[in-house]
């Protein structure tokens, strides 16, 4: 079967929602990457979810709602969380609080953890299906498990087969949102994202940053092996050597293909946006080495840095 990808207008977000309502799953834009999505209170829907990832049952999944009332129905609120949804909702920042007793959520979507992440996308298709189907919906990256995150519907219809993939031009972040812990004493960075650790900070004050250690329970993604292209990544790489893709920040050494730059102006933004879909390129251009530029350690570049370290971690 291969995918269906449909407009992300009124028809097709009608469709999707229906598609929804019955308990089956769809594609959709958010501001950050695709997502997978259906109803986080419907346990078919979400093993489906479950299932057409290949997603271990030990990650959870973030459940989007329409807004801070939307999650205070499903989280214990803290004054933390009020404060950064205050200041980034709607946005790319998830929050994993203790998940309600009463919460209608599927128990496989927290994955036996007491804790439930919760978004606000701001994108307006997002926005216009969650409007529609009235309900949260559990939503992953829409793309295999272990694989790039999806930038594009052709990203997505790439990877997966699915009855309806919602087609809404790129995605403007680039890259997952920001998970922040807020479950404990202190608030803790568990995925860096779109929103930066200083932006978090400016809110609420220091934050401890996950350590990523793979034996932390707290933080199950950070257990899998993510964003793998299939070529093998070489980082803070000055030149490329002979064969090699290149992967640059700011210019391309002259005579280099096949070579895309994330940012000609060196812009952190940008190059964010840039950074799945290029890497997608340059995967179908078939090379086994790309040499990437070093990236500034600093606000996005953090996430992009992050991203690329896992990407060039990856063992096939
Ligand atoms: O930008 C995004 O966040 C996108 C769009 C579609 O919203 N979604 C996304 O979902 O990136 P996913 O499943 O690919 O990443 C969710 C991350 C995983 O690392 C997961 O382990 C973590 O959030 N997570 C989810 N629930 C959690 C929880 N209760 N405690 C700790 N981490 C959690
Ligand atoms: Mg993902």
């Amino acid at each position: 079967m291969r995918s269906r990808v449909v407009p992300a207008d009124a028809q097709g977000v009608a469709e999707a929602a229906k598609l929804l309502l019955a308990g089956g799953v769809v594609a959709f834009p958010t501001e950050t990457v695709y997502g997978l999505g259906g109803l986080a209170d419907e346990p078919g829907a979400v093993a489906a979810i479950f299932a057409a990832k290949g997603r271990p049952p030990i990650n959870p999944l973030i459940v989007h709602v329409l807004d801070e009332a939307a999650a205070r129905a499903l989280v214990d609120w803290t004054p933390a969380a009020g404060a950064l949804a205050a200041s980034f909702w709607p946005g790319p920042l998830t929050l994993v609080l203790p998940r309600r007793p009463e919460a209608e959520v599927a128990p496989a979507v927290c994955a036996g953890l007491p804790t439930l992440a919760v978004r606000v996308p701001a994108h307006p298709v997002a926005r216009a299906l969650l409007a529609a189907v009235g309900r949260p919906i559990a939503a992953p990256s829409a793309n295999p498990s272990g694989r790039l995150s999806p930038t594009r519907a052709e990203h997505v219809a790439g990877g997966l087969a699915l009855p309806l993939v919602l087609e809404g031009g790129p995605a403007e972040v680039g890259l997952e949102s920001t998970v922040l812990d807020l479950s404990g004493p202190r608030p803790v960075l568990l995925r860096p994202g779109g929103v930066t650790r200083e932006a978090i900070e400016r809110v609420v004050g220091p934050i401890l940053v996950s350590d990523g250690d793979p034996d932390r329970p707290t933080a199950p993604g950070q257990l899998l092996r993510h964003y793998a292209p299939r070529a093998r990544l070489r980082l803070e790489a000055d030149a490329p050597r002979p064969g090699e893709a290149w992967l640059g920040f700011g210019g391309i050494p002259e005579g280099t293909h096949p070579a895309l730059d994330l940012s000609p102006s060196g812009d952190l933004d940008e190059a964010a946006a840039a950074l799945f879909g290029a890497l997608h390129v340059l995967d179908a251009a078939g090379c086994p080495w790309i040499a990437v530029a070093p990236i500034p350690e600093r606000g996005v570049g953090v996430a992009i840095n992050e991203r690329l370290r896992r990407a060039a971690a990856s063992t096939d």
